[in-house]
């Protein structure tokens, strides 16, 4: 019977979990793939950890030469996360003529275009599906089941930690540390989980998404990001009070050739879909010219839910290696579109002031956002304190760099004590 050799390149919450799996189902691989898939070798950084499997101690090795040195070994899972070593490794597996599989969203972000080079040069597979979504399916639908579509719109939520613990400050009122220590705990979090709070985990699963919907590469670097660190417990509430619930949304948006790449957090109507999205659950909108829009949703994180999408492209390129059809996953970056400024996006803003409250500050206040442009869809005024009074803004779809410009010379005026809080709207009529 055949069987197909295999190197997993680190034993943390994912690794585990595709070993887990990969142990779990042992017997059904030769019928969905054509062969026995033998681990061969995991790299770890400590040999002496017990790993909790029933794995000889000779498949554990800290040093990446026995597997890339390998000709044994036809396909390399890259599961350590952040750039180096993973790049080295992961290229040097190419070079050497082993297929790959890998999860790392850093990487393909900012290194993408080198990666498929150097697999299309090899002549070798390198699959993805884990990198973004987690357990949820959303890079081969965009590859391939919706390859008819010219693609308008990726835009959803595609970070399982922030949305974990946005939901658990909302539904349970916990503090945004308690939530993040769960988020944690579960393994939903990267390994400084920073990347997932500031929204640069979300901002490189938007870059590869964008790169894959709109057919141009649109590297991290690329994506304007905010995280979800300022949102207090009192955001949510007056959100929650005029009928909108807060998310980290990321967006990808093609108009006349230009690309709109953004990640920050935004109020949603609870009539649309993605407000009930809790948990550490992603959901995503493709919108396309042939399909309307759809939506993918799933979990986007967690040990079991990720290895099931790494095990997939496991799978998917064993076949490929028993029909003699590796290397035909390449690029599909043949474009070279702009990436549109931040100052020229278009949406609507929920807006928080802080002010003294006494007659004509409210009138001072429109009056900067009227000469701008900025058109208000609601003002009401809100938690009256001894002399100051807080103002809730919704604005109509205004330009971005109007908000801007409006809300310095606001922060400047002697009626304004602070600007507590500016959150974009999205998913409106
Ligand atoms: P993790 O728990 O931190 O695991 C990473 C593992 O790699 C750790 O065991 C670490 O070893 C090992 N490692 C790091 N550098 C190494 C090196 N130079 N040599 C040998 N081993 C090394 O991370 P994870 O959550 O499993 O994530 C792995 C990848 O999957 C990341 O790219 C992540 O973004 C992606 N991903 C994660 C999830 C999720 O839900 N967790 C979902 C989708 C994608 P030590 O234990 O010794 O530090
Ligand atoms: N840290 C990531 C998240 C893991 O919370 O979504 C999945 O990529």
């Amino acid at each position: 019977m055949k069987e197909i050799n295999i190197a997993i390149l680190g034993m943390g919450t994912v690794g585990t979990g595709v070993v887990k799996v990969l142990k779990r189902n042992e017997s059904l691989w030769v019928k969905k793939c054509g062969s026995r898939i033998h681990i061969k070798k995991i790299l770890v950084r400590n040999i002496n950890k017990d790993r909790g499997f029933d794995l000889s101690p000779e498949v554990f090795t800290t040093d990446w030469q026995d597997i890339v040195n390998d000709p044994e070994i036809k396909v390399v899972i890259e599961l350590m996360g952040r750039i180096e070593p993973a790049r080295t490794y992961v290229l040097e597996a190419l070079k050497k003529g082993k297929n790959v599989v890998t999860a790392n969203k850093d990487l393909l972000a900012e290194y993408g275009e080198e990666l498929f080079e150097a697999a299309k040069k090899a002549q070798k597979d390198i699959y993805f599906e884990a990198s973004v979504g987690g357990g949820m399916p959303i890079i081969s639908p965009l590859k391939e089941s919706l390859i008819a579509n010219n693609i308008q719109e990726v835009m959803g939520i595609v970070n399982g930690t922030t949305n974990f613990v946005l939901t658990s400050m909302s539904k349970e009122g916990i503090s945004f540390n308690d939530a993040l220590k769960t988020a944690q705990k579960l393994g939903y979090a990267e390994a400084d989980p920073t990347a997932d709070i500031e929204g640069l985990d979300a901002a490189r699963k938007i870059a590869i998404l964008a790169s894959i919907a709109f057919h141009t590469r649109v590297k991290f670097c690329d994506v304007y990001v905010e995280g979800i660190s300022k949102i207090t417990n009192e955001d949510i509430e007056y959100a929650k009070e005029l009928g909108y619930a807060i998310k980290l949304i990321g967006i990808g948006r093609e108009e006349d050739n230009e690309v709109e790449v953004r990640v920050h957090p935004a109020l949603i109507p609870i009539t649309h879909p993605l407000s009930i999205v809790d948990g550490s659950f992603n959901a995503i909108f493709v919108k396309g010219d042939a399909i309307g829009e759809t939506m993918f949703y799933g979990p986007g994180a967690g040990q079991m839910e990720t290895a099931s999408a790494v095990v997939g492209d496991i799978i998917r390129v064993i076949k490929n290696i028993n029909m003699n059809s590796v290397g035909n996953a390449v690029c599909t970056c043949y474009d070279n579109k702009a990436i549109k400024s931040m100052d020229n996006v278009y949406t609507s803003y929920f807006l928080r002031l802080c002010v003294i409250d006494r007659p004509g500050v409210l009138a001072g206040i429109t009056g900067v956002f009227a000469e701008r442009g900025v058109s208000l869809a609601s003002v009401v005024q809100k938690n009256y304190m001894k002399d100051t009074a807080d103002l809730v803004v919704i604005t109509h779809r205004v330009r971005e760099k109007d908000i801007q410009d409006s809300l310095e010379i606001i922060k400047k005026m002697s009626t304004t004590k602070e600007i507590v809080s500016m959150i974009r709207v999205e998913g409106m009529e």
